[in-house]
Formats: C-alpha cells, sequence, structure tokens
C-alpha cells in the first residue's frame, strides 16, 4: 500500500489529468506535477502542489508516478526515451502507472524496462469521460503484477469508483479498446438518432429528454447527445485522441483476424474532421459529418 505522507507525481494535465491529479492532492497526498503548458500547473500549484521542470526531476522525488498523455508517441517520450525521461530516473521499488489510452504493445515494452528497474509498471486506463474525472467516479482497468495494483489502490481510488484488475501487464488496455469499440458506435447511433429527429422538425433537447428515460439511453446519449442539442461541440474527449484508440483498435483486431464493422466504419467517417482541421472537436462532431452527407451543416 502506498502510505498517505509519498509524493505522488502527476504528468499530463489536459481535460483528465487536471481534475484526476487534483482529486489525489485532496485526499492529502503531497503531490509533484509536470505539463507542457501553464494554466493547468499553475492552478495545482496555487492548491498546494509543486512544480518539476521535467519528468526525470518529478520521478526521482516520487514513491508513484502517474500519466496521462495524448498518445503513443508522448508516452514513449515521456517515460522513456525523451530528454530527462522519467523511467531511467525512478528508485528501485517505486510504481509506474500510465493511466492514458496506449497501445497494448507499447505497454508491454515500457514494463519490461521498467522490470530491469526494479519498478513495477501499471496500465490503468480509465473511463467515464471528462464527467467521471471531475467527479472522481472514473472506472480503472488495471494491467500489470497484482501486488502492484494492491500498491496503487489508495491512490487509484481517490480518482475512481470502480477499479478492476484485469491481469498481467496490457490487460487493462485491451479491456479499454473493447470500452472504445461500445463508445464509437454508440456515438453513431446517437448522432444518426439526433440527425433524423432534426431533420423530421422534432426538437433536440426534447428528444435527447425523452430518449435518456428509455432503451435508448446511454451515458453518450446522456452527456453527449445534451451537447448535440445545445449546439455544443466542444470537446471532452477530442476527435483525434478518439481515432488514437480506434487506429490502435484496428490494428490490435487485424492481428487476431476479428471483424470490426462498426468501429471501421467510425473511424472512417471521423477522417473527415481530421480532413477539414476539425479534429480537436468532441467526438459528438460526428454528427456535423453526418449532416454534411445529408446536404446540411
Ligand atoms: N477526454 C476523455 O474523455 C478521455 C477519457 C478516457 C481516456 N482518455 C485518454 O486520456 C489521455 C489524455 O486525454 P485528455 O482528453 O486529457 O487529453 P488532453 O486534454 O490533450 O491532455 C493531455 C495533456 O498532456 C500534456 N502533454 C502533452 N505532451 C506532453 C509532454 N511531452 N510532456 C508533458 N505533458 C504533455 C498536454 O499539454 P497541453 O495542455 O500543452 O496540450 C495536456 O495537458 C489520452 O490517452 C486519452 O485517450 C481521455
Amino acid at each position: 500500500m502506498v502510505a498517505k505522507g509519498s509524493p505522488i507525481g502527476f504528468i499530463g494535465l489536459g481535460i483528465m489529468g487536471r481534475p484526476m491529479a487534483r482529486h489525489i492532492l485532496q485526499a492529502g497526498f503531497p503531490l509533484v506535477v509536470h505539463s507542457r503548458s501553464r494554466p493547468p500547473i499553475d492552478a495545482l500549484v496555487a492548491l498546494g502542489a509543486r512544480e518539476a521542470q521535467s519528468p526525470a526531476e518529478l520521478a526521482a522525488q516520487c514513491e508513484v508516478v502517474i500519466t496521462c498523455l495524448p498518445d503513443d508517441e508522448t508516452v514513449r517520450s515521456v517515460w522513456l526515451t525523451g530528454e530527462n525521461a522519467a523511467l531511467p530516473a525512478m528508485r528501485p521499488g517505486t510504481l509506474a502507472i500510465d493511466m492514458g489510452t496506449t497501445s497494448p504493445r507499447l505497454t508491454r515494452e515500457l514494463a519490461e524496462y521498467a522490470q530491469t528497474r526494479q519498478v513495477a509498471f501499471l496500465d490503468a486506463p480509465v473511463t467515464g469521460g471528462q464527467w467521471g474525472a471531475e467527479s472522481g467516479t472514473l472506472t480503472i482497468m488495471v494491467g500489470g503484477e497484482r501486488d502492484a495494483y494492491e500498491r496503487a489502490l489508495p491512490i487509484l481510488q481517490t480518482m475512481g469508483k470502480t477499479i478492476v484488475y484485469v491481469g498481467e501487464s496490457g490487460k487493462g488496455q485491451l479491456m479499454k479498446l473493447a470500452n472504445q469499440i461500445a463508445v464509437a458506435v454508440g456515438m453513431l447511433a446517437v448522432s444518426e438518432a439526433l440527425l433524423f429527429a432534426e431533420q423530421a422538425g422534432l426538437d433536440l433537447n426534447l428528444t435527447v429528454e425523452t430518449l435518456c428515460t428509455g432503451a435508448a439511453s446511454s451515458w453518450a446519449m446522456e452527456h453527449l447527445g445534451k451537447r448535440i442539442a445545445q449546439g455544443d461541440l466542444q470537446p471532452g474527449f477530442m476527435v483525434r485522441l478518439l481515432q488514437k484508440d480506434l487506429q490502435i483498435l484496428l490494428d490490435e483486431a487485424r492481428a487476431t483476424a476479428t471483424p470490426l464493422l462498426g468501429s471501421a466504419l467510425v473511424h472512417q467517417l471521423y477522417r473527415h474532421l481530421e480532413r477539414t482541421g476539425e479534429a480537436r472537436l468532441g467526438t459528438q462532431a460526428l454528427i456535423q459529418v453526418l449532416r454534411r452527407l445529408s446536404g446540411q451543416g
């Protein structure tokens, strides 16, 4: 178990990382933070966190190092290959946790390197979105050694409500990919329902409110259907990050020859938003693609 006085490091203070780090601090753990742009660092320092100038500087002073970064390239660089990377600076017996969505392959590579330095490496991706991160109610899917998971639990419990040990290194990421199939295809279902409703002249707010009470209810309908109805396409979860997840997913599925028709279709539809420079919008912007296909928007 990680004790209350142990310093925890958090790298990557974005839409998810900033509120997750705040929960760790508010639970009473000393917190050291590092990120790319200033505003979230300043906000956490104002709450009592300390700032580190690099991943290595942070790693050298922490019992546990957590990342929540955007993509594999950044994850590899921050943990291993970049100037002042975290893993080479960690002391034996400490704990590394990647809470972003990272490819299972890179996860296993980082875990193998960590083992050579007697550092335990957990993959602990999350689901529940910006709302889950803000309210500390995320679901966290953990892969890696079970005893490392048990040590990490008191910290993970500050950020999540449901914490599941899935199995060896990479299994947390594999479960997260299964989650992303339902997220992506579900977003298409919500977008298509609301496209039909608006073209039929229905009130979108009333449609979302009503559909949320019956068999069509879902997390996506409740949170993102509501944003669509309000004309709000700002990100809780950016298109470019879901595209990254779908690419990892389709690569994994190719290895087992698993047909993923819905995921592949949604991945192709989102390409439109990448081409039009709109990939930093929220995933609910899928409705824009459908509107344009139907000659509107
Ligand atoms: N958003 C969601 O609903 C959601 C849900 C579940 C899982 N996830 C996953 O969680 C991860 C983070 O997602 P997010 O939505 O929080 O993304 P985000 O808002 O882009 O946050 C990423 C953070 O990492 C920082 N960063 C980038 N490169 C860095 C570097 N080299 N060193 C230090 N910090 C760096 C970014 O800095 P800047 O502020 O300068 O960009 C940003 O603060 C992704 O793997 C995503 O797939 C997201």
